[in-house]
């Protein structure tokens, strides 16, 4: 199996060219394709024409999956480990989450064990708008002021849901990825409640720091879908936003199918 991996941007992110990801990958290109995952922390797969099970079959060969807690409203029928990230409608309801990033964020980051990656596969898109953002988190924390890494170093978090008030968990502001060992922020403005052991208004105003920090265009890859486009994201490392500008126009059909590969306990 031969395919060439080209980068897409500075910052991050790089397209696998020439794989059909319906036929079986051996050891050695599944070898090549974590590296390069680990190597560029978000990969991009075109003109895909995956079935629900062949999109959990890949996303398997990551590691388990993840269950995620809204799953029970949103899950693809008949595939419990499918998340359907969709504008559409059904008899009125949304037939999967509409906007899965309206902030950046990295995901289940509020459970005790955040998500180590996941796939988006898109079916149906618009004419235009619904790009989605990656950020280099490594590259964000490897250019952090002193003065603010020396305020955040060693702090943990508390993380919550924005949907269910009951999942929280405390993560370290900067986590040790667990298999490159490298160092990056970890803390996101979606689901990161506020700093520990630390008063609120101190908490919000070095956490807003850190966001425009990380939200500098240099360390951002835009992502322009094309139907069929698998992305498959390290949730370790990077954070991602949806950018959707006409979400309430019932003309606006954004249609994707969500995997999500279980982590471990951030350090
Ligand atoms: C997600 C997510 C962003 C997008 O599915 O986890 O954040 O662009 N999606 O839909
Ligand atoms: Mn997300």
């Amino acid at each position: 199996m031969s395919f060439e991996i080209r980068p897409l941007s500075d910052a991050l992110g790089a397209e696998v060219i020439g794989i059909d990801l319906t036929q079986p990958i051996d050891d050695a290109a599944f070898t090549v394709l974590h590296k390069a995952h680990l190597n560029y922390q978000v990969l991009v797969f075109r003109e895909q024409q995956l079935t629900p099970q062949q999109q959990i079959d890949f996303s398997v060969r990551f590691g388990p999956l993840d269950k995620h807690p809204s799953q029970g409203k949103a899950h693809l029928e008949g595939y419990p480990d499918i998340l359907v990230v969709s504008t559409k409608t059904e008899n009125g309801k949304d037939v999967g989450i509409r906007n899965a990033g309206p902030a950046w964020h990295s995901d289940l980051a509020y459970m005790e064990q955040p998500a180590l990656g996941s796939m988006l596969y898109a079916l149906e898109l618009p004419d235009s708008g619904g790009n989605t953002g990656f950020a280099n988190m490594y590259a964000a924390c490897e250019a952090l002021p002193k003065d603010l890494r020396e305020a955040v170093e060693k702090r943990r978090a508390l993380f919550c849901s924005t949907r269910n008030k009951e999942l929280k968990a405390l993560h370290p502001i900067l986590r040790t990825h667990p298999e490159t060992g490298r160092k990056s922020i970890f803390v996101n403005p979606q689901l990161t409640h506020r700093i520990n052991d630390m008063a609120d208004d101190e908490s919000d105003a070095l956490l807003a720091e850190i966001y425009d920090h990380c939200r500098k265009p240099n360390f951002i890859y835009w992502h322009r879908w094309q139907p069929g486009d698998l992305t498959f994201w390290d949730n370790r490392c990077v954070l991602h936003i949806a950018d959707h500008k006409r979400l309430d126009d019932p003309n606006y059909i954004r249609h994707m199918h969500r995997t999500t590969i279980a982590g471990d306990t951030p350090f």
